[in-house]
């Protein structure tokens, strides 16, 4: 069936979605110039996650996985670091940056996980057992970090949590899904926050399913973040960044992609020559975050031109926060 008929298939009133061309290399529109601009004027670097819209992932820097962001922030010279993405990963490149000005777009792009896991009540239950060593997925707040014992990404959780000391009990936060996931590979029990992503959630075993069966030859890459009955559909379990590089491996031109609608742009642009076919979930005929999706081309250029929103944190937290962070770059580069 050609992709095209995707569309067909998918229930009736859910035709909003639209994979945007990617603009040819090198070529802007009147507003991403502008941004063009002010970035050299402030001496700012853009970074964006794969699940921001087309024409922002179009002027940044940089366009990755939360891992592949944390290892930017950690090393960039600029003096401005213009986050696009979510407010927990704007928070990690402010923990990794004091000194510099970190600005977010739009300061409400929140996060499911990140809410699910209120610093108090980890606090509490950490209380509870002594020997707990806390394993943090990035997407958690700084309080929540500044708690952890070390901070893992989907791109490094199976390394990370095989670098936890093996006499500790692991407390992996705040993302079950991530956590089980990582428990059937590494072998190593944990107990399991039970937090999840609300878009990766929405994905169930019927829509992939069916999915499945329009594409019987297409091999299926499913974000981490998925449930069970999902990831045990998929020929391969992945990071965002991972994905980019299954889907330039593999042979097929066809491949389903089980993430946020995001991804596809960033996957188009490295594999032109590949069709990449948006998993459904049963109400709608792909998924996007609407927290992620806050962010618009516009708001970039005001969090530039204002500097505002700015991230902010008290000393403390930053300073209890970096070391789990240091800790996961540091576990990270290890061969
Ligand atoms: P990665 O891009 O690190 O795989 O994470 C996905 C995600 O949901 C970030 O919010
Ligand atoms: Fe959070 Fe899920 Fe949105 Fe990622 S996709 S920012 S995990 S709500």
């Amino acid at each position: 069936m050609p992709v095209s008929d995707v569309l067909e298939i998918l229930p009736p009133g859910v035709d909003r979605f639209e994979v945007r061309k990617p603009m040819p290399r090198g070529q802007f529109d009147p507003l991403s110039k502008e941004i063009l601009g002010l970035k050299k004027k402030l001496n700012a670097v853009i970074l964006a996650h794969n699940y921001q819209v087309a024409e922002i992932q179009d002027v940044a820097d940089y366009v990755g996985d939360s891992l592949g962001l944390s290892q930017q922030a950690a090393r960039t010279s600029a003096d401005v670091i213009v986050f696009c993405g979510v407010h927990f990963m704007a928070e990690t490149a402010k923990i990794l940056n004091p000194n510099k000005i970190v600005v977010l777009p739009d300061k409400d792009a929140g996060c499911s996980l990140e809410q699910s896991c209120p610093a108090d009540k980890l606090k509490a239950f950490q209380a509870t057992n002594p020997n707990f060593y806390t394993i943090a997925y990035i997407n958690c707040s700084a309080a929540v970090k500044a708690l952890s014992d070390v901070i893992c990404t989907s791109g490094n959780a199976v390394k990370i949590v095989h670098a936890s000391p093996k006499d500790r009990d692991l407390l992996f936060v705040p993302d079950e899904n991530l956590g089980a996931w990582v428990m059937e590979k590494t072998g190593r029990p944990m107990t399991l926050w039970r937090g999840d992503c609300y878009v990766h959630v929405e994905f169930t075993h019927a829509s992939i399913m069916r999915i499945r069966r329009e594409f019987p030859d297409a091999p299926l890459v499913a974000h981490p973040e998925c449930t069970k009955a999902v990831r045990m559909l998929a020929d391969e379990v992945c990071s965002t960044e991972k994905m980019v590089d299954f889907c330039k491996r593999t042979p097929a031109k066809q491949i389903i992609i089980v993430t946020e609608a995001g991804m596809l742009h960033r996957l188009k642009r490295e594999c032109p020559d590949k069709v990449f076919i948006p998993a459904p979930t049963d109400n709608c005929r792909c998924n996007e975050c609407r927290y992620m999706k806050m962010n618009t081309l516009e708001k970039v250029y005001n969090c530039m031109a204002d500097l505002q929103p700015r991230i902010e944190l008290d000393p403390e937290t930053l300073r209890r926060a970096r070391l789990p962070i240091e800790r996961m770059l540091e576990i990270s580069a290890r061969p």
